[in-house]
C-alpha cells in the first residue's frame, strides 16, 4: 500500500477508534468477496472467493495487533464474515454474525476493526450468513507470540495451514433450499484439504527438519481424523492453549476445532500421504495431500494409512489426554497455569441439551427445546438502541425441559464477572460440536451417559485445556468452566452447519450495569444499520 494511502487509512481508523491501544501495530487488509469458478473435485463449481482465492487469504498477526479488514461484498446477496476463536474483547460489534451485525449489502463494504488482544494460536474465519460456508470464503488465522515471550518449542522450519472439511458438489443455494424446505442434507460428497481433493496439495519438507501444521476443521457436517503416513504428530497448541506435548499417530479434529502439531521429517526421503478421513460415519470419506521430502526418492507407498472410523471411546480418551501445559507461557510471559481456574467457585450452572425435531412439518434443531429464529434486526443493535419486539431476555431456559420444540429469538442473560459452569448434554446419537464466540473456556470433563451433580467428582480442575470449541459424544456430556469476562452479545452455536442454520444456536448477553467503555466499546461509527434500526445514528464523530 502506498504511504499516503496508509496514512489515510490510519487516520480513518483512528477516527473510528478511541478504544484500542494506539501503540499496538495495525495490519490492514482489503478483501473483495466474489463468486468465481473452482474445481475442487474436478467439476466446475461457483465458489466464494476472497481476492480471487479459495480458500481465502491467511491472516497472520502477533498478539495485540489491530486488524483492520475492509470487506467489499461483490456477491449479489448480503454477506458477513465471522471469526472462529477470536476473543474480540469488549467488542462483539465486530463478530460478524447475524445477531451482532447487519449484513453487508451487495456492492457495499464494511471495515472490521479488531484487536487480537492477549491472544495467541490458530483459528479461522468463515462466511456466517445463509449457507455461504458451503461455498468457501473461509481462511486461516494465526496469532504468533510477541517476540520476547517464550514459546514452549523450538521455532519450526516451516508453518503450514491445513483447512480440512467435508464438501458437497451441490452449491450453497441448493443446500440452503433443501434446509429451507425442511429436509436434512444428504451425506457430503468428499473431503477437501485447503480447497482441493485427492493429492491436491503438496507440502515440501527438508529431511531432519520440524514443521508446524495448523489443522482446522472448516467443514459442515463431520469430525475428521488426520494422520501423516510413517510420521507422528507432537501436539503443541489447541485454540490458543499450549498443551502438554503428547505424541499422536492419528488426531481427531471435530467441526470448528483447531490444533497445531509438529511433524519432524525423520523418515527415509520419499513422499508420504497426509490423510484426512471422516469420523463416526459410514461410509468413510477420505482425502489426501502429499508430504514431499525435498530429496524424495519417489511417490508415497500405497495404500494411505487407515484410521479410526466409528470408535467413540478412542476419541473420548484422546480428547481427555489433551492437557494444558501449566508452566508454558500463553499470550503473556507468566505461565498459563498461574490462573487457577479449578479453585474458583462457579456462580451458576447452565445445562444445554441439543435436540432434533420438527416444527410445522419441517426439520429443526434446538437448544433446551428452543429453536433459534433469526430476527430482522441484529440482537446487539436492538439491545443498544433499546428497540422492542426483537428479542426478550430469558427466552431460553437454563436447563433442559425435554418439552416440545418451539421457535424463538433466544437470548440468555448473564452477568459480567460471573464464573459459569456449562454442561452440554447430548441425548442424541450424533456427535456434537459447540462453539462460543468471544470466549475461551476450560473443558473440565466429558463422559458417556447422563450428567449428574456427582459427575463433578471426575472434573479435571488442574490442567484442562482452554479452548473455544468442544465436542460432545453421542449420549454423552461435556462440561466447561467459563469466566464471563467479556461483555457483549455472544453467539453459542452448533458448529454442524445444518444444525446451526436450523436453530441449534442462541445468544448469551453478558451484561455490565456500569455501561462503561472500560467494559465494552460503544457502537462503531461505521456500524451498518438495518431492520428496525434503519436510519438511526451511530455515534457523533
Ligand atoms: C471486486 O472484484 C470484481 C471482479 O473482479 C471487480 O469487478 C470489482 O471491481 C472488485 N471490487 C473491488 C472493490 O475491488
Ligand atoms: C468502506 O470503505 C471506505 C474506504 O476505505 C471506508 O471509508 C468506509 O468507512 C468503509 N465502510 C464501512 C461501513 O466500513
Ligand atoms: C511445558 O512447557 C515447558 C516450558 O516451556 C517446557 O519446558 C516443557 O517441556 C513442557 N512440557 C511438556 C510435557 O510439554
Ligand atoms: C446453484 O445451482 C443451481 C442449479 O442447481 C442454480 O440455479 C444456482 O444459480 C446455483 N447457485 C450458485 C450460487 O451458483
Ligand atoms: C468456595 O466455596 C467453598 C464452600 O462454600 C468455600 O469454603 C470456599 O472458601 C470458596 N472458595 C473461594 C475461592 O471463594
Amino acid at each position: 500500500m502506498a504511504k499516503t494511502n496508509l496514512l489515510v487509512s490510519l487516520i480513518f481508523v483512528l477516527s473510528l477508534l478511541c478504544s484500542s491501544t494506539a501503540d499496538d501495530p495495525y495490519r490492514f487488509f482489503t478483501w473483495n468477496v466474489t463468486y468465481g469458478d473452482i474445481w475442487p473435485l474436478g467439476v466446475k463449481q461457483q465458489g466464494i472467493l476472497i481476492n480471487g482465492q479459495f480458500p481465502g487469504p491467511q491472516i497472520e498477526a502477533v498478539t495485540n495487533d489491530n486488524l483492520i479488514i475492509n470487506v467489499y461484498n461483490s456477491l449479489p446477496e448480503p454477506f458477513l464474515i465471522s471469526w472462529n476463536g477470536l476473543l474480540q474483547r469488549k467488542n462483539s460489534w465486530q463478530d460478524g454474525v447475524y445477531g451482532t451485525n447487519c449484513p453487508i449489502s451487495p456492492g457495499n463494504n464494511f471495515t472490521y476493526i479488531l484487536q487480537v488482544k492477549d491472544q495467541i494460536g490458530s483459528y479461522f474465519y468463515f462466511p456466517s450468513l445463509a449457507f455461504h460456508k458451503a461455498a468457501g470464503g473461509f481462511g486461516g488465522i494465526r496469532i504468533l507470540s510477541r517476540p520476547l515471550i517464550p514459546v514452549p518449542f523450538d521455532p519450526p522450519t516451516g508453518d503450514f495451514t491445513l483447512l480440512v472439511g467435508d464438501w458437497y458438489k451441490a452449491n450453497h443455494t441448493d443446500l440452503k433450499t433443501t434446509l429451507d424446505n425442511g429436509q436434512m442434507l444428504p451425506f457430503p460428497d468428499s473431503l477437501l484439504i485447503n480447497g482441493r481433493g485427492w493429492n491436491g496439495n503438496t507440502f515440501t519438507v527438508q529431511q531432519g527438519k520440524t514443521y508446524r501444521f495448523r489443522i482446522s476443521n472448516v467443514g459442515l457436517m463431520n469430525c475428521v481424523n488426520i494422520r501423516f503416513q510413517g510420521h507422528t504428530m507432537l501436539l503443541v497448541e489447541v485454540e490458543g492453549s499450549h498443551t502438554l506435548q503428547n505424541t499422536y499417530s492419528a488426531l481427531d479434529v471435530c467441526l470448528g476445532q483447531s490444533y497445531s502439531v509438529l511433524v519432524t521429517a525423520n523418515q527415509p526421503p520419499r513422499d508420504y500421504y497426509i490423510v484426512s478421513s471422516t469420523r463416526f460415519t459410514n461410509p468413510v470419506l477420505t482425502t489426501t495431500a502429499i508430504l514431499h521430502y525435498s530429496n524424495s526418492a519417489g511417490k508415497p507407498i500405497d495404500p494411505p494409512p487407515g484410521g479410526p472410523t466409528i470408535q467413540i471411546d478412542w476419541s473420548l480418551n484422546q480428547a481427555r489426554s489433551i492437557r494444558w501445559n501449566l508452566t508454558a507461557s500463553g499470550p503473556r510471559p507468566n505461565p498459563q497455569g498461574s490462573y487457577h481456574y479449578g479453585l474458583i467457585n462457579t456462580s451458576r450452572t447452565i445445562r444445554l441439551a441439543n435436540s432434533a425435531g420438527s416444527i410445522n412439518g419441517k426439520q429443526r434443531y434446538a437448544v433446551n427445546s428452543v429453536s433459534f429464529n433469526p430476527p430482522d434486526t441484529p440482537i446487539k443493535v436492538a439491545d443498544y438502541y433499546k428497540i422492542g419486539g426483537v428479542f426478550s431476555l430469558g427466552s431460553i431456559p437454563d436447563n433442559p425441559t425435554f418439552g416440545g420444540m418451539y421457535l424463538q429469538t433466544s437470548v440468555m442473560e448473564a452477568n459480567f464477572r460471573d464464573y459459569v459452569e456449562i454442561v452440554f448434554e447430548n441425548y442424541e446419537d450424533v456427535v456434537q460440536s459447540w462453539h462460543i464466540d468471544g470466549y475461551a473456556f476450560w473443558v473440565v470433563g466429558m463422559d458417556g451417559g447422563q450428567w449428574l451433580p456427582a459427575s463433578r467428582n471426575s472434573y479435571n480442575l488442574r490442567d484442562a485445556v482452554s479452548r473455544c470449541t468442544v465436542q460432545v459424544y453421542p449420549k454423552s456430556w461435556s462440561a466447561i468452566y467459563m469466566p464471563l469476562d467479556n461483555v457483549g452479545m455472544w453467539n453459542i452455536r452448533s458448529e454442524n452447519w445444518a444444525r446451526q442454520y436450523l436453530g441449534q444456536q442462541f445468544y448469551l448477553r453478558v451484561y455490565s450495569p456500569a455501561n462503561s467503555w472500560r467494559d465494552e466499546y460503544p457502537i462503531p461509527k461505521n456500524a451498518l444499520l438495518c431492520g428496525k434500526a434503519s436510519g438511526r445514528k451511530t455515534r457523533p464523530l
